[in-house]
């Protein structure tokens, strides 16, 4: 497997071919980098699971260059949806759509509908553009970690976490690290009303705004470390280091908290982001960073807010498991 970092159009035509050729690449996302796979070839997302290390029955998103690609993989669009993708695609948002009979069984696990995005990164756009224009309908494309680890956020994290289970046909194309930094809000678009399933840099509110509908707050419940998402699992996103969430650091241990937190002494700290944003754009690599460095435990203070620290909130509890 090979890392690629000069995504001209004739190297990111090469990947599309191997995409076509039922290869695995990875790739940049402004989110986290994902892991792709044709999504109209079983034999090929049978790879994919394996190389995630996933159960197969769970779903996968399906990466479109644009909308105009959206009626071939859903139906029964509300118009919540599409004033949805106007304002937020090519962007960190996912919509759950009921499916057409091109979203088979092995991308949806087995639901009725399916989940598909536009992503907002330069270089996977034109791959997806290049890959269609070749007769590909879509790329499923989990994030590039092992199943239930922390999502990458640069090539060197992918590589990391898959060299051993990719082949030597596979790519990783590296697009730099990526912008926004947690996984995209998920969006239940099968009801009269939009639900969130998995917070991220598209807020309740940005909904609001755009659709004129209201939705229900995520529930989230830090109690002894329980965290209640609907359809999502509990344990995620969990380095090998303990995470422990909004209790004072031991001497030893690694620290993330925002700028404005000092770090204790003999605290070896990971990240100081000065605001939500880019503390949502370092956490992972600072969490990476702690097993790299054999640190057993991180401790974390949530940063306040109803932006994207919800998104961090929610990462951070499924962390601590
Ligand atoms: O930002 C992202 O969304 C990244 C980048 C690569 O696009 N992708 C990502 O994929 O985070 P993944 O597979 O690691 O997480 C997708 C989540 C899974 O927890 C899955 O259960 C949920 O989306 N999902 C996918 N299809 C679904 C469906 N049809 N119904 C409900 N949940 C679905
Ligand atoms: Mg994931």
């Amino acid at each position: 497997m090979n890392i690629i970092s000069n995504c001209t159009t004739s190297t990111l035509a090469d990947a599309a071919k191997r995409l076509l050729q039922g290869n695995l690449v990875a790739f940049p996302t402004e989110t986290v980098y994902g892991l792709g796979a044709d999504a109209t070839n079983k034999a090929a997302i049978t790879k994919l699971y394996a190389a995630k290390g996933r159960p197969a029955n769970h779903p996968l998103i399906v990466h479109i260059s644009s909308s105009v690609q959206l009626n071939k993989w859903a139906t029964d669009i509300p118009k919540y949806a599409i004033e949805l993708t106007r304002t937020f695609w090519p962007g960190p948002m996912t919509l759950i759509l009921p499916r057409t009979e091109l979203a088979e069984d092995y991308i949806t696990g087995g639901q009725k509908n399916v989940g598909l995005r536009v992503p907002g990164n330069f270089n996977t756009l034109k791959l997806l553009k290049i890959f269609e224009a070749q007769g590909g309908l879509g790329v499923a494309a989990p994030s590039a970690n092992r199943f239930g680890k922390v999502s990458p956020t640069t090539a060197g994290a992918v590589f990391d976490e898959l060299s051993d289970y990719l082949s030597i046909d596979d790519l990783i194309l590296d697009g730099g690290p990526c912008a926004v930094g947690v996984e995209s809000t998920i969006i239940d678009c099968t009801k009269s009303k939009p639900k969130i399933l998995r917070p991220g840099a598209i807020t309740g509110e940005m909904i609001k705004v755009t659709t004129g509908i209201s939705i229900d707050p995520i529930k989230m419940i830090l109690r002894s470390h329980r965290v209640v998402v609907p359809g999502m699992l509990q344990s995620h996103y969990s380095p090998k280091a303990d995470v422990i969430l909004d209790q004072f650091p031991e001497p030893g241990s690694g620290f993330i908290a925002l700028s404005s937190f000092k770090t204790p002494k003999g605290v070896i700290r990971l990240a100081s982001p000065v605001n939500n944003i880019e503390y949502a754009r370092v956490l992972y690599q600072a969490l990476r960073s702690a097993d790299l460095q054999q640190i057993n435990k991180v401790f974390v203070y949530i940063p306040p807010g109803d932006d994207i620290a919800v998104a961090i909130k929610d990462r951070l509890l499924k962390a601590s498991k």
